[in-house]
């Protein structure tokens, strides 16, 4: 563990790491263990909890097969949205995909069931796994480790990472996280848009 942190630095410094993961350095499966162990902890919506599984893929060669249709779409998606965000956050975007087959460990969240229905039951669905997806993030920050979810590959290439991984069809892969220790730790809050703008008081609209 670091010999930090606060719990709301851990909450506010946490970001997506990709240019600053050791490459180089190896993840030990037992840091993986225990940090799935406190994801294990987050909130899911009822029975949803008992379909949560993790996939932690730590073959050389199972990643390099993954890495290739992510970064395929991927690139895609960055030519034609890249304009939409910033030119840091697009480079460093750029970049994870460029490394992807190096990065020492992805860990493929699945959900049992494909999601359906109404905004309730997609909400439960997704709502299910992704408390879990950020508890599993801090915990690897606690540990220095960084990550940085990607969803490149679910734009219709979901089927062929789950071959790849032997998932079956009635199983959603609801994202895929790259994880690394990280090659820093001078992690800072980011500036976004002051939460008064966003907040609104007693109804639609109606500011403080
Ligand atoms: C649902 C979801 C999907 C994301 N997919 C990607 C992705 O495919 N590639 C990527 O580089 N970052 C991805 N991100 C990370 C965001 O781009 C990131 O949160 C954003 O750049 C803000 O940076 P920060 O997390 O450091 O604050 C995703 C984040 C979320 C919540």
């Amino acid at each position: 563990m670091e010999d930090f942190v606060d719990a709301e630095t851990l909450l506010t410094t946490t970001r997506s790491v990709r240019r600053k993961l050791d490459l180089d350095r190896p993840v030990e499966p037992e840091v993986l263990t225990d940090c799935l162990r406190i994801a294990q902890q987050a909130p899911a919506a009822g029975m949803l909890r008992s379909n949560l599984r993790w996939i932690v893929v730590r073959d050389q060669a199972l990643r390099e097969k993954i890495a290739a249709p992510v970064r395929e779409v991927g690139r895609e998606s960055q030519a034609k949205y890249g304009h939409l965000v910033d030119a840091r956050t697009l480079a460093s975007g750029k970049y994870l995909l460029d490394t992807l087959h190096r990065i020492p460990v992805l860990v493929v969240p699945c959900m049992q069931g494909r999601p359906g229905g109404e905004n309730g039951e997609l909400s439960a669905f997704y709502g299910s796994v992704y408390p879990a997806i950020w508890s599993f993030q801090l915990a690897l920050r606690a540990r220095g480790l960084g990550s940085t979810m990607v969803g490149y590959h679910l734009i219709g290439r979901e089927r062929e990472v789950a071959d790849i991984l032997g998932i079956p069809a009635d199983v959603t892969q609801v994202s895929m996280l790259a994880v690394a220790y990280t090659t820093t730790n001078t992690f800072q809050p980011a500036a976004w848009p002051p939460v008064e703008d966003i907040t609104y008081h007693d109804g639609w609209g109606r500011p403080a």
